[in-house]
């Protein structure tokens, strides 16, 4: 081996390529960045501080600068441009080179560019990194999979780099093929989800109670302290304290109401429907968003149909400690989805995913990182099989403590006219999850009428078919 060499090289320099890099460079390895824009490569130099870094502007300067066999990693936005950059690096990798897509990459795309990789003797691995632009500086959360030999290769530098918790890096190998890109769709899944139910919080503070923005950052800040502790209450807490630059109010008042998306959330949500998991919290966090951008019919509806909720003629204090309770049990059940869905595509894909591993590399680094998943992990850990969070006696334990909480909530939010479908959507799941009986029969009744489609009984094994009273 070359030891002048490159250790690693980065294939696009925007905010994460760049900072990933950097922080490679901090944990003492030689690298490289490519990109075709000269001033992408000039800023990513002017930091290098005396650090191994090299940039390059072309793929006939980047390559030779690498060691063999190459650790090649893209980070680019997902789609199109992957395939564009594989196909013009395509003639200068050998067979055992790696490569690794860092983006939000499409599972189902990952299984493609790994097979067709694989077939010329390049290792690909998807690679889900979480973070934004501060963790991939000072340590993200990562979820590779793909060749496990081949992430042994690059083990080393992403274990630096990762953030830590209690010394545990927050990366792991987790299984072959997209595993990695799967289990970072989740994720978004589960931040769309979670970003909605505080959403909600928000405006039930807000329209239920008129809570100013000191206020909500005060109570966001002291649920901060507990249970609640996580990445997105924080930064929630720090977003109410926001000045706007342009104006004398709260930035987080002059910011539009549509929130965009790229694409994560939807995709997992159709995942989940293909595999048949119900995970409805995060379909709704979506459904939001999409209508969300709908501004002038939301208008014009609201002008048609009256759009301004009542205020809460109850006890403050009380509201506040329920919308504690409720968001804590719809955040478990979040998480919970999350990992039903996992539990499902480990079998039906062969990932042979180990949750314990995924809930521990999500307690650092990463965007849905809370103190709950330290619980979550030890679920996993004492019960590695068990697919549904609800059925693990501790956490099925908190969830039962608030469900009151969250039944109040929830009735408070529809008395009131504050739309809150993320809280409404977890308590019916919940409510379902935990029926002995259900009004599927009826459901089932009904196919057999139309269509005779057969039912089963309750008394009797097999299929039945009824010549229904049609008259
Ligand atoms: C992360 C985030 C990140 C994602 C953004 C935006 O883990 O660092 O999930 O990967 O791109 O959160 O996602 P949307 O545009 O879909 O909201």
């Amino acid at each position: 081996m070359d030891k002048k060499k490159c250790d690693l090289g980065m294939i696009g320099l925007g905010v994460m390529g760049r900072n990933l890099l950097l922080n490679m460079a901090d944990h003492g390895y030689a690298v490289i960045g490519y990109n075709k824009d000269r001033n992408k490569v000039a800023a990513l130099l002017t930091e290098s501080g005396g650090r191994s870094l090299l940039g390059a502007t072309s793929l006939s300067e980047f390559i030779p600068a690498l060691r063999h066999p190459r650790a090649v990693m893209m980070l680019v936005p997902a789609g199109a441009p992957v395939d564009a950059v594989i196909s013009d690096l395509l003639p200068y990798l050998e067979s055992g080179d790696i490569l690794i897509d860092g983006g939000n990459s499409f599972f189902r795309d990952t299984e493609r560019r790994m097979k067709a990789l694989e077939e010329k003797g390049i290792h690909f691995l998807g690679m889900g990194v979480s973070g934004g632009e501060w963790g991939a500086r000072h340590g993200p959360s990562m979820m590779p999979g793909g060749p496990a030999e081949a992430y042994a290769r690059v083990r080393p530098i992403f274990e630096s780099i990762a953030a830590k918790v209690k010394d545990e890096p927050c990366i792991a190998y987790l299984g072959s093929s997209s595993a990695g890109h799967y289990v970072k769709m989740v994720h978004n899944g589960i931040e769309y989800g979670l970003m909605q139910l505080i959403a909600e919080t928000y405006d039930l503070l807000r329209g239920g109670i008129n809570a100013t923005n000191d206020e909500l950052a005060d109570i966001f800040g002291q649920w901060n302290e507990g249970e609640l502790r996580s990445y997105l209450i924080e930064i929630t807490a720090r977003i109410f304290r926001q000045k706007d630059d342009k104006t004398d109010r709260r930035l987080v008042d002059m910011i539009a109401d549509s929130a965009g998306q790229k694409g994560t959330g939807s995709w997992m949500s159709e995942e989940a429907m293909a595999l048949q998991i119900p995970i409805p919290t995060i379909d709704v966090a979506v459904a939001i968003r999409n209508l969300s951008a709908f501004k002038k019919e939301r208008e014009l509806v609201a002008q048609l149909l009256g759009g301004s909720a009542s205020p809460y003629q109850g006890s403050r204090e009380t509201l506040v400690a329920q919308l504690r309770g409720a968001l804590y049990a719809a955040m478990i059940l979040t998480y919970g989805q999350g990992m039903a869905l996992l539990s499902r595509a480990s079998q039906v894909y062969n990932y042979n995913l180990k949750l314990e591993d995924v809930a521990r590399i999500w307690r650092g680094g990463c965007i849905i990182r809370a103190e709950l998943l330290e619980k979550i992990r030890a679920a996993y850990q004492r019960e590695s099989g068990s697919s549904n969070l609800l059925t693990s006696p501790e956490l099925g334990s908190e969830v039962k403590q608030r469900i009151g909480d969250l039944r109040a909530v929830v009735s408070i939010a529809s008395q009131i006219g504050v739309p809150a479908p993320a809280l409404m959507v977890s308590l019916a799941y919940l409510d379902a999850y935990r029926s002995r009986r259900l009004p599927t029969n009826l459901i089932q009744a009904q196919r057999d009428y139309f269509g005779s489609h057969t039912y089963e009984r309750v008394d009797q094994e097999g299929s039945f078919h009824t010549l229904w009273n049609q008259s």
